[in-house]
């Protein structure tokens, strides 16, 4: 393996295939190499020793599983826990732990991943906090999966990376390996100008993503945003001025490399979701969770990990108004919130949960009789099959982020619902909105807004409720994960092969369309 050199990755990638070079031996490894910080399983040591693995936390790793279950091939990440270079045992996927020690965790996942970039990416919604040790962490654990992903990409392979705890890797990973073709894909908010120049190492994430051949963005808009950047931060308008930039697909000429700039926005297995929410088991199962519940004329359902960004807040306080109003009766109403941990040490999030708990309490001390109480919530991760039945009972689905890549729990609930019930309340900031037109969709800024859209997706007409989810589930069930990736992939396999360059400028070229 070779070693990366001892910078931030700036500099040009060098770019000469090594089976061009005499006396090189091609390397061996897999020939589709996926790279997330995250494995697609979480180590959990429990108290007397024992190591058991849980799947990931998010939607990432919702996405990419099916992928890599169908297409065999190997997955570089982490385990999760401190100095574990454990390799769990997974059907059908070569695993490749990079080991963090508990200090790299704290600074390039809790810190400038989740604590700089994170809130960055995502509107400010909490303030980023910029650290030099931080970035300098985030660099060396970038190399580190750049080396680990060398190590077990083949000649030729594609690589695939994800997200934006690892934008440095596809440089890094270039001037390793300059025979791979390196994808990239960003499964969060690509934010506007005015955010992203914030950040004091942004030249540097830019020039690192422009290591990639493709570069994903879930929207047209995040495209343009970095469209825009990449012209002003890393390189020279042309001599002709402003170069118009097509929304939905664009090209940065780096020297003789092309890099392709897209927006695919990302999906669920709809398919095996539809059928497992059909199946007698699920549909027992449903039936029993509201009889659990105390069979209320409406279940209110919100399904999140614990992030700030997922305005469960909104939503809280939107029924508690209702509630309060009275447009919302607590005789015969239930909010199930499910909540699953996440980044528990970051200080936002401990701060959030704190407000969020104590909303809940609010309420039910507010509205809630002896025995039932009006929101049940529960602070941890629910097995598929049990959210899957939870899906099939809810009658109000409620998404409400301030801001949200994508949003897969939106899309989960439509393609739970065959039977045409339920209704679903969805932000207008989430990408899931672009496509999922017919749900009944509000600011999460205006707080009237989302109890307008609630009050009416609880109060809906059967006719005009199905109308709506027949209408949701054609998007979704015709738009799945595994058109996702074939979509990308295609482009990725359709760009063209890395020639020699060792020019830095780069030149927006106003042409190509994806269909084109
Ligand atoms: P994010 O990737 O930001 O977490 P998404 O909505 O895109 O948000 O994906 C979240 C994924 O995690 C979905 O597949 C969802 O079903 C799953 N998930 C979220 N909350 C829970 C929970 N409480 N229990 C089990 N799975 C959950
Ligand atoms: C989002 C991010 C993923 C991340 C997931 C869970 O989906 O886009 O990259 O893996 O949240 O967050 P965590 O910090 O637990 O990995």
């Amino acid at each position: 393996m070779t070693p990366i050199p001892d910078s931030s990755g700036a500099g040009s990638p060098d770019a000469h295939s090594t089976s061009d070079r005499p006396g090189h031996a091609p390397h061996a490894g897999a020939e589709f190499v996926v790279v997330a910080n995250r494995l697609p399983v979480d180590k959990e040591v429990l108290p007397d020793g024992t190591v058991h693995w849980k799947r990931s936390p998010g939607g990432l790793v919702t996405a990419l599983e099916p992928i890599l279950r169908q297409k065999t091939g190997a997955w570089v990440g982490w385990s999760g826990v401190p100095d574990s270079d454990d390799n769990p045992d997974i059907d059908g996927i070569d695993i490749h732990a990079v080991p963090l020690s508990s200090q790299e965790i704290a600074e390039y996942y809790e810190g400038f991943s989740n604590a700089t970039l994170w809130p960055l990416y995502h509107d400010v919604i909490v303030k980023p906090e910029y650290h030099r040790e931080w970035w300098n962490t985030y660099v060396e654990v970038n190399r580190r999966f750049a080396e680990a992903t060398s190590a077990a990409a083949g000649e030729g392979a594609i690589v695939w990376v994800q997200d934006y705890q690892l934008q440095l890797v596809p440089k890094m990973l270039r001037m390793l390996r300059p025979d791979l073709r390196i994808g990239f894909f960003l499964h969060i908010p690509f934010p506007p100008v005015e955010l992203f120049m914030q950040n004091p190492w942004r030249t540097e994430i830019i020039e690192g993503l422009l290591g990639a051949d493709l570069i994903g963005f879930h929207l047209a808009g995040g495209a343009q945003n970095f469209l825009y950047l990449a012209r002003r931060l890393a390189g020279q308008a042309t001599s002709k001025g402003t170069v118009g930039v097509r929304s939905r697909f664009g090209v940065v000429q780096v020297g003789f490399r092309t890099v392709r700039v897209g927006a695919f926005p990302i999906s669920i297995d709809s398919g095996e979701l539809d059928t497992k929410a059909r199946s007698k088991e699920i549909r027992k199962r449903a039936a029993e969770i509201r009889a659990e519940l105390g069979n209320p004329k409406t279940i209110l359902l919100g399904v999140d990990r614990l992030d700030y960004t997922k305005g469960i807040d909104v939503r809280l306080r939107a029924l508690s108004e209702l509630l309060a109003e009275g447009r919302v009766d607590p005789h015969d109403t239930v909010m199930v919130q499910l909540a699953t941990p996440s980044r528990e040490r970051v200080d936002s999030y401990v701060q959030m949960r704190a407000g969020i708990e104590q909303l809940v309490g609010n309420i039910n001390g507010m509205f809630s009789t002896v025995g039932q109480p009006v929101v049940q919530y529960l602070h941890r991760p629910v097995p598929r099959d049990e959210l899957i039945a939870f899906f099939a009972a809810a009658d109000v689905m409620l998404v409400t982020p301030l801001r949200d890549g994508m949003n897969l729990v939106a899309k989960e609930y439509v393609a739970c619902r065959s039977d045409l019930g339920g209704a679903l309340v969805l932000s207008e900031f989430t990408g899931a909105a672009a496509e999922l037109k017919s749900s009944y969709q509000a600011n999460p800024y205006d707080l009237d807004g989302v109890k307008d859209a609630i009050e009416a997706a609880v109060n809906q007409a059967p006719t005009e409720g199905r109308r709506r989810m027949r209408a949701l589930r054609r998007q979704v069930l015709t738009h799945d994960v595994a058109k996702w990736a074939e979509s990308f992939l295609g482009a990725l396999s359709a760009t063209p092969t890395t020639t020699a360059s060792a020019d830095r400028g780069v030149r927006l070229v106003p042409e190509l369309d994806q269909d084109e």
